[in-house]
């Protein structure tokens, strides 16, 4: 049992821990005028103000309670100077007069554990500091993955569970207006799963992530990281691509091709604008190529995978976009009103010039090198268009998924999205279904393969909900648009008005985190990462 049992209190052979030993910190108060169901007061001597501090917790322990008494946090005070409260001639500093503080009511205790109340403690009852290794079991922060601290309490230590299906496995999403500390969170993320044996892979739209292997150099946050025992660090299995049509930011950065065939035909059409007539005429010729591959092939499904999982340039691919646009060539003379060849020519021979598909001598993106423990792969972005940015997103979700289906023994797997709102918005919902139907797969059948998506957006509101809603864990920094707000208010029934009014009011790195893993929403200072950010102005 962790904390002092009161329904136990007349049984003297229980050992009480020794926070309950202590003198009490208060007592519990008559309520005021304007009582709150899931507020009480509590008084105490002026002597006591030293230990009167906001976001302490607190058991209180109720006389005619039948349980282990009630769970709280003092929100506000220490007041002073209540003047029906001093008698007279007694000064507010003198160490008997009586001070007070709000005590905000988080559940009661049940067989050790916190549970929801439909009650309040009764005036008198007494109010005990409870230590940082109790609170943080009761609270759900133990864990292996080290985030940071709960706000206001160095040493109450807040981790997430990496070996819990119910943690990253749901989603996670990292949300805040500019500045207010999403990369860095990003970064200990990727740090604390790469080190308990996640494999990560990042796509980085401004090649913030790609010196990771490098010790960071904030030296203002050095003091903040020895805080938690930590120095700063680069991490080691560490790797860096980009796509080829457009340069990598780092000069060891290896180029992936995309290939043509790993794409459904619908998600070609929409990606050439195609008119119908262009549409049919693309169909035809994947069909002519898919029928000719088919007759050599044994089995369909597992072959299938295997190929779209081969990324060396040798593999056996139905067609490139060179033989397509071939194909479209030679039949471009019988093009009919129905069936324009000649136009889905032209528009291939444009896509061929873009240079982001079937490079002939690049291997494209190679999920089962990427798919190690402890690994951490960057896809640099950060020159790529929209639409190249979009593919890429839809290649690695596909192959990623596809690679975790057919290997069980595969590592966890992290696949984290900077600013996920410019290209996977609502307004654009409708020209990006392919990346939003392997989104919406990942995100909802991953948890079975233990893989995560991570989504990190100064604009939440602006995402697509059904996105947005599948973020199971959430940490979310200061906030300050109304829009982003509500949105994050209307699908966050579980964090009371009082957490979503400081929100605008956090500090860089602070945030307010939900997940299936806590008790309840916390205010947490999120570490300063270990590893280098390069920073773009
Ligand atoms: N956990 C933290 N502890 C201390 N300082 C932090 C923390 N997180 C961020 N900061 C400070 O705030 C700055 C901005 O952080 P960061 O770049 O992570 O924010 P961001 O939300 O990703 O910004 P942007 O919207 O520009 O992408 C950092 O350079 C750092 O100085
Ligand atoms: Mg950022």
């Amino acid at each position: 049992m962790l904390l002092c049992d009161n329904a136990s209190a007349g049984e003297s052979s229980r050992v009480k821990p020794k926070s309950c030993e202590r003198v009490p910190l208060g007592y519990v108060a008559e309520d005021g005028a304007n009582p709150a169901n899931e507020q009480v007061r509590m008084w105490t001597r002026c002597g006591n103000r030293g230990r009167i501090m906001r976001d302490q917790f607190v058991q209180i322990l109720d006389p005619l309670g039948k349980r282990s008494g009630f769970l709280g946090r003092i929100v506000s005070g220490p007041f002073f100077g209540n003047s029906e409260a001093v008698p007279d001639g007694e000064s507010a500093w003198n160490p008997e007069a009586v001070i007070y503080a709000d005590i905000e009511i988080h559940g009661e205790m049940v067989q050790g554990r916190p549970s929801d109340t439909r009650s309040r403690p009764v005036p008198g009852s007494t109010v005990h500091e409870i230590s940082t290794d109790e609170i943080a079991k009761l609270l759900g922060f133990a864990g292996d993955m080290l985030l940071g601290n709960l706000s206001g309490k160095d040493t109450l230590l807040f981790r997430l569970q990496s070996d819990n299906k119910g943690v990253l496995p749901r989603n996670v999403g990292i949300f805040g207006t500019v500045g207010s500390g999403k990369s860095n969170t990003a970064q200990v993320l990727i740090e604390e799963a790469a080190a308990c044996g996640w494999a990560v892979i990042v796509l980085d739209v401004e090649s913030e992530y790609i010196a990771m292997d490098a010790a960071s150099n904030e030296q203002a946050l050095f003091a903040e990281l020895a805080r938690f025992d930590l120095v700063p660090s680069g991490l080691t299995d560490f790797h860096v691509f980009h796509p080829a049509s457009c340069d990598g930011e780092r000069s060891d950065s290896q180029a992936f091709t995309l290939r043509l065939a790993d794409f459904e035909t619908s998600v070609i059409a929409e990606l050439l604008h195609a008119t119908l007539p262009e549409r049919n005429a693309l169909l035809d010729c994947v069909e002519h190529f898919e029928q000719r591959g088919r007759s050599k092939m044994t089995t369909r499904d597992a072959d299938d995978l295997n190929g779209l999982l081969d990324a060396s340039p040798q593999a056996k691919l139905v067609f490139t976009l060179r033989s397509l646009r071939e194909r479209a060539g030679e039949r471009a003379s019988r093009s009919t009103e129905y069936m324009d060849y000649a136009g889905l020519s032209s528009k291939l021979m444009w896509l061929l010039h873009s240079g982001a598909f079937d490079q002939p001598s690049l291997p494209s993106i190679d999920v089962r090198a990427m798919l190690q423990r402890g690994r951490v792969n960057v896809i640099d972005v950060s020159v790529a268009n929209d639409v190249v940015k979009n593919l890429v997103t839809a290649d690695l979700l596909r192959k990623t998924f596809a690679y975790k289906m057919l290997n069980a023994e595969a590592p966890p797997t992290l696949l984290l999205i900077e600013e996920a709102h410019a290209f996977i918005s609502r307004e654009r919902a409708q020209t990006m279904q392919a990346t939003l139907h392997m989104l919406r797969n990942v995100t909802r059948r991953g948890r079975k393969r233990w893989l995560s998506v991570g989504f990190i957006s100064q604009q939440p509101g602006h995402l697509p909900p059904e996105i947005f809603e599948l973020c199971n864990t959430r940490i979310v920094h200061t906030l300050r648009s109304m829009h982003n707000l509500e949105t994050l208010m209307s699908s966050a029934g579980d964090i009371g008005r009082e957490m979503w009014d400081r929100c605008p009011l956090l500090g860089p790195g602070q945030a307010v985190v939900t997940s299936p893993q806590l008790k309840r929403p916390a205010i947490v200072s999120i570490r300063p990462a270990r590893s280098q950010r390069k920073f773009v102005h």
